[in-house]
Formats: C-alpha cells, sequence, structure tokens
C-alpha cells in the first residue's frame, strides 16, 4: 500500500494541491487533531468516496486550547495516524509545525459571534475562536472544494457553516454522522483518559439522550421538562459531573422552551477529569 504524502509547510501544500488541481482533480479535505479512530475514519472515507483527491489535517491546535485544558497531554500517535491513513488511501497527510501556522507575530483571529459564546463556548472562552481560526487558515491553505466535519461537534459544525456563509468561502461543508461504540458511547480521542470503571460510567451521555429522545418522539416538548431528565440522569451516575444540557434550536443555538424544528439536545459531561460531549438533532416537525 502506497504511504500517503507527509507534508509539513504551506508552500508544499500549495504546490501539491495545484498539481491536483491541473488535473482536474477534486480536492476533499479532513481537518484533525489526529489521535485517529473509527469517527475520524468515518469522514476520511466520505471524503475518498465522494472526492478526487483526499487531504487529511493533523495538527493540534493551540490556539483552541484553554490554558488549564490538556493541550499538552492531548495524545499524539503519529506512526499510528499514519497508518489509518494509508491503509484508507489518503493522498496527503498536512502534519505543520505549530511555528508554521502560528509565527510569533501572528495577529489574526475569526470570530463567529453569538455562536461561539453558547454551549461549550460558555465553559471553553476563545475554544470556538481558535477553530474558526484554523479551519479559515486550513481552507485557504488546502483551498478544498469540499470538507469534511462530524455531528459529534455539532456546535463546531454549525459554527463553520456560518463561517463560510458569512465570510464567502469557496468552500462546500459536509456534516457525517457521530459514530459510536457498541454500548452508544461516541468515539473520542479523550476516551482513552477514561479508566474503566469511567468508561463505564460514560455512556450516560448517550442513555440520556436516547432517553430524550423517546420521550420526544412520545410527544413531549417541554424543554424544561426534557432538560429535568438529562440533569436527573446525569446527577444518578457515580463519578460524573454535568458541564451543561441544553435543547437549542439549531440555527440559532438559543434554548427552545417549546419544541418545534430542527433542534439540538446537547451534553457535555466530566466523567472525572475528562470532559466529553455528545449531542442528538432532532426535526421536531411544527408546533403541534
Ligand atoms: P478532532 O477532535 O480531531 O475531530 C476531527 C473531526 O472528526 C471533527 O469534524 C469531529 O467532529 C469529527 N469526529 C470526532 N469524533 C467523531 C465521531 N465519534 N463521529 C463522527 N465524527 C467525529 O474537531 C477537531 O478535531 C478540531 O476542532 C478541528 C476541526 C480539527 C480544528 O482544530
Amino acid at each position: 500500500m502506497k504511504n500517503p504524502q507527509v507534508v509539513e509547510t504551506i508552500e508544499a501544500m500549495h504546490e501539491v494541491v495545484e498539481h491536483a488541481r491541473r488535473k482536474g482533480l477534486v480536492v476533499g479535505l479532513v481537518p484533525t487533531m489526529g489521535a485517529l479512530h473509527a469517527g475520524h475514519l468515518s469522514l476520511v472515507r466520505t471524503a475518498r468516496a465522494q472526492t478526487d483527491f483526499v487531504v487529511v489535517s493533523i495538527f493540534v491546535n493551540p490556539a483552541q486550547f484553554g490554558p488549564h485544558e490538556d493541550f499538552h497531554r492531548y495524545p499524539r500517535p503519529f506512526e499510528r495516524d499514519i497508518a489509518l491513513c494509508t491503509a484508507e488511501k489518503v493522498d496527503v497527510v498536512f502534519h505543520p509545525d505549530a511555528g508554521v501556522l502560528y509565527p510569533p507575530d501572528y495577529r489574526t483571529y475569526v470570530e463567529v459571534h453569538e455562536l461561539q459564546e453558547v454551549l461549550c463556548g460558555a465553559s471553553r472562552p476563545g475554544h470556538f475562536r481558535g477553530v474558526a481560526t484554523i479551519v479559515l487558515k486550513l481552507f485557504n491553505i488546502v483551498q478544498p472544494d469540499i470538507a469534511y466535519f462530524g455531528q459529534k461537534d455539532a456546535q463546531q459544525t454549525r459554527l463553520l457553516q456560518q463561517m463560510v456563509r458569512d465570510l464567502n468561502v469557496p468552500v462546500r461543508i459536509e456534516v457525517c454522522p457521530i459514530v459510536r461504540e457498541m454500548d452508544g458511547l461516541a468515539l473520542s480521542s479523550r476516551n482513552v483518559y477514561l479508566d474503566p470503571e469511567q468508561r463505564q460510567h460514560a455512556t450516560v451521555l448517550y442513555r440520556s439522550l436516547e432517553e430524550v429522545r423517546t420521550r420526544i418522539e412520545a410527544g413531549e416538548r417541554s424543554g424544561a421538562r426534557l432538560l429535568e431528565v438529562l440533569h436527573g440522569l446525569i446527577a444518578a451516575t457515580p463519578g460524573t459531573r454535568l458541564d451543561y444540557a441544553a435543547i437549542v434550536d439549531y440555527q440559532t443555538l438559543r434554548p427552545r422552551e417549546v419544541l418545534e424544528g430542527k433542534v439540538l439536545i446537547a451534553l457535555a459531561v466530566y466523567v472525572g477529569n475528562t470532559r466529553l460531549i455528545d449531542n442528538v438533532l432532532l426535526d421536531v416537525g411544527p408546533r403541534g
């Protein structure tokens, strides 16, 4: 099997993509922070199926980590990531050093107001500014036709769709479904932090969201009553602490008291010291 070409500089990346474009190839980009798992690989497979030239970026972006977050201990199994990219027939892995993307005189950041301050943005100030900034940089460096993101990070996806629209970025965003373990836990590079007992408790996110989905399907439309269910289930699980539970309109990410239209039910829960997120996106339809 052919290894992907590993590219570390912006100039080399431009050259490689220009070459692909001259051949008339459609370019797909899958931005990641590495520590690849089946969730990432589902994005890569979709890119492989829909485009001719697949670029995976692996960059642990310092700008999206808070000062007390896990930037330094975030897993970086690069050789394993390359082996996985080889198996998925990735054409190029873009893997720059932090200094390449953020030289000492770096000054410019992208903000998506309203959408960046709520949900995960409330507990991680500056996080989405870092995400929007790196993703726009990656779009400019790689110039993909289509970029692939996971529904797992629903707020990130929503915010990036807004950024692309507001700034007229000529990239199409494709959203891929959440990949889960057999017991429902959403795959995440941070799951490796969980010990066996915490790993068991971590299923509470999915179980709670499924309980809420069932109640909505049975006709419940009260945001407050559904939030109570989420709060109760998390509180009943040892070793966990709720960061937030939210039921919001998917367009605005603002709370919905009476559910209608596209509704995002989102959870962030600490299991031990590990913060996990999960969500379901439902179209509840018009007010009944
Ligand atoms: P990372 O957490 O590595 O995730 C990369 C992509 O994989 C994101 O689009 C994320 O939503 C998707 N993903 C992660 N787990 C998934 C799962 N279980 N099912 C489906 N998709 C999943 O998200 C980031 O990196 C960064 O913020 C990034 C966009 C790369 C900017 O730095």
